[in-house]
């Protein structure tokens, strides 16, 4: 095999297996091995009309000692069980979902990028509505199947900062809606504004509150974070996504010595952060170096120099460390993948 890791794109790459359970009327499957890319699904299964269907992200690293390390798995489990519970779908119990992503780490060992490559081998579990249904109904068989592909490091020329558009003219979740949860729905509405984001220049887009349009809320399929002094600043909101990252970040920021707030972030306070950036599994952290107001014109710069911050450069390192086993992991956010 002979793949330019350090070069992988955050895309699809083939690998030899997955794997798959089937639920029917509560009762969940065997764990199925599969080489195949494709499912055979029915043509009124519930995913495809009425989108009962969610997914998690997370990655496997093959750490400084050779060992494949899971990252916080259980939290990625009790997520997609919390959103199987917000769509009325099948919850995956814990244990099959972790058999489930160790059994695919295994059987694709040799897709885990070698460490000092930047590499890592993404998981992507994705739960839906198998069953068919005509009407508005939950259906009545799941399926979960976990894919993995190897990425590449999300700053290939370096921890860059990155340009963002505020957009106040779309919403991703509405205000009682699915915003906490991981479903596709949120996905396909956060599509059209992020592609005019693109054609207009910016990496992504800045999405405010939708029922006040005044609080900061997600930076498309990451969460926001501020660094005010010696405080880490994260929006509260019950339509953004709780993500893992943001999690660690909090953390490793309160064992630094900072205060950290999760509240409601003013869109005006943008003005008085030192840094800002977006978080999430797929880059850990992306610096922000300017965020453009895409209705009223106002532009707020960080990072003058073309650098990240001190701040998110340091949360950064640490996290990375802990993942790649180079630093000690004194929370056990990592569990090693025997046999991988
Ligand atoms: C909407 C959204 N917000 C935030 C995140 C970051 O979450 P995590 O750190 O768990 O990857 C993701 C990615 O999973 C996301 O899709």
């Amino acid at each position: 095999m002979n793949i330019d890791w350090g070069n992988l794109p955050f895309g699809y790459f083939k690998t030899d297996y997955n794997v798959r359970s089937v639920c029917r009327d509560g009762e969940w499957g065997e764990l199925e091995i599969s080489s195949s890319e494709y499912v055979n699904l029915h043509i009124a299964a519930t995913t495809l009309h009425y989108g009962q269907g969610a997914f998690e992200g997370m990655k496997v690293f093959r750490g400084v000692d050779g060992k494949a390390r899971l990252f916080r798995w259980e939290e990625n489990g009790k997520r997609l069980q919390r959103s199987a519970d917000g769509i009325m779908m099948a919850p995956v119990p814990l244990d099959l979902f972790h058999k489930a992503i160790t059994t695919v780490t295994q059987l694709n060992k040799k897709y885990i990028p070698p460490y000092g490559t930047g590499a890592s081998l993404y998981l992507r579990p994705v739960l839906f509505g198998s069953g068919a249904q005509v009407g508005v109904k939950p259906a009545r068989e799941y399926m979960l199947i976990i894919f993995v592909t190897p990425v590449g490091p999300y700053f290939k020329e370096g921890f860059k900062p990155v340009l963002i558009q505020l957009v106040r003219d779309y919403d991703r979740a509405a205000p009682q809606g699915t915003g906490h949860i991981k479903v596709g729905g949120n996905y396909a509405a956060s599509l059209r504004p992020a592609d005019r984001a693109h054609k207009e220049g910016f990496s992504s887009v800045l999405f405010l509150d939708s029922k006040e349009n005044k609080y900061i809320d997600e930076a498309g399929p990451a969460n926001f974070f501020g660094i005010k002094g010696n405080t880490y600043v994260t929006p509260d909101s019950n339509t953004i996504l709780p993500s893992i990252t943001n999690m660690c970040l909090r953390q490793l920021a309160k064992d630094m010595g900072m205060k950290v707030e999760q509240r409601h972030v003013p869109v005006q306070e943008l003005e008085e952060f030192d840094e800002v950036g977006a978080c999430g599994t797929a880059a850990v952290i992306s610096p922000i170096g300017k965020i453009h107001d895409r209705k009223t014109g106002k532009v707020y710069e960080y990072c003058k120099n073309g650098k990240a911050g001190s701040v998110s450069e340091r949360l950064y390192r640490k996290l990375t460390a802990i993942q790649y086993g180079e630093e000690p992991d004194p929370y056990g956010w990592t569990e090693v993948v025997e046999g991988a």
